[in-house]
């Protein structure tokens, strides 16, 4: 920490890797913040860069080795998912090894083996590690999670009905890791965080989308370790956004959940809905994540994960996705 806010909060200096969709969302939600400077960012896409640090005064370094020239004391990766390893070149292993704290967007690869890889030299280098799984900090699922604690799971539907997101990368298996991988991670982390641990997944697919070779539809069967049962299904076949949230089923109470929106039913006769903000659980991650970085306490349960807990959410995701791809079901560890 070097410079000194007014505030007299010590002023976190962040750099980017990646400028595109979601590096914008954070740079607009991070330069509202006080203890916060934008000093350095890079992309492949030496356009992209040039605008993005234009925009948020910030300036334009040379690949990873010269973004971390400019004496960051955290780092935003925020690229697709085919750009996240390998290991040895990763940008969050060269960020992290040089002890300089990492917010990285989900999910953590298109694939398991560079997460794991990924994920065993960000242990050795034991820096803070945030990822982008901010459902975790929106107040539904606060709420939610207060409705269901002490009651027993019994049933599970995890869902993701949308369009395909206007990203080249996206409709590619091979860039994106598919739907499931690239999208439902946040059902499925959100699945773990109201429920519990899966044990095994069996699923199947279906179709392609128009222009890509990604599932047109999955359903997965999820067996929880504390005795629930679930399914996750997603569909990319849409035109519009149509669902995505998980619903939990307890004796005597359905509560489903989403990054906005908190459904809850016990016996009334309808259920009640209640809609909030989505900006405020992005805004929460990134103040959650700033507050870390800079030593404050941060309530656990309004904090995104760290890297190691959200490759147990991208090891389940991968699971399914290998299930779908053979037929045969996957056991997790
Ligand atoms: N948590 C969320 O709510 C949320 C929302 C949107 C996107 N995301 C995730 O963020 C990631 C990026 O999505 P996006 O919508 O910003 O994509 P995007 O295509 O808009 O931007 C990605 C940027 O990364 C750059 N890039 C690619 N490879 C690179 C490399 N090796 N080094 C540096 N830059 C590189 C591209 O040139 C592009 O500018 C995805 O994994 C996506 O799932 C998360």
């Amino acid at each position: 920490m070097r410079l000194t806010a007014p505030t007299n909060r010590p002023v976190c200096r962040i750099g980017f890797v990646g400028t595109g969709g979601v590096a914008t969302r954070h740079a607009q939600v991070l330069s509202s913040f006080d203890d916060v400077t934008l000093v350095a960012a890079t992309d492949v896409d030496a356009g992209r860069a040039a605008a993005f640090a234009g925009e948020f005064g910030m300036a334009v370094a040379a690949g990873v080795d010269g973004l971390l020239g400019h004496d960051l004391d955290a780092v935003y990766v925020c690229v697709p998912p085919f750009a996240h390893g390998p290991a040895e070149t990763s940008a969050e292993a060269q960020v992290a090894e040089a002890g300089v704290a990492l917010f990285v967007e989900k999910p953590l690869a298109a694939d398991l083996d560079t997460a794991e890889a990924v994920g065993s030299r960000l242990d050795r280098a034991g820096v803070v590690t945030r990822v982008g799984h901010h459902w975790r900090c929106a107040e539904p699922v606060a709420q939610a999670r207060e409705l269901l604690a002490g009651r027993a799971p019994r049933l599970v539907s995890a869902a993701w009905w949308d369009k395909v997101p206007p990203v080249a990368w996206w409709p590619h298996r091979a860039r994106s890791g598919g739907p499931v991988v690239e999208q439902a991670v946040h059902v499925l982390d959100l699945a773990r965080v109201l429920v519990g641990e899966v044990e095994e997944v069996h699923a199947r697919a279906v179709g392609t989308v128009p222009g890509g070779d990604v599932d047109a539809a999955t359903a997965a069967l999820l067996a929880f370790a504390n005795g629930a049962i679930g399914t996750l299904s997603t569909t990319s076949v849409l035109g519009w956004k149509h669902r995505a949230g998980v619903e939990v089923v307890t004796d005597g109470l359905v509560v489903g959940v989403g990054e906005d929106w908190l459904e809850v039913r016990d016996g009334g006769a309808e259920p009640q809905r209640y809609t909030y903000d989505r900006m405020t659980a992005c805004v929460a991650a990134d103040r959650a994540f700033v507050d870390t970085v800079a030593g404050r306490p941060v309530d656990p349960h309004r904090s995104p994960p760290d890297h190691a807990e959200a490759l147990r959410t991208h090891r389940l995701a991968t699971a399914v996705a290998r299930s779908a791809a053979s037929g045969a079901p996957e056991r997790l560890g």
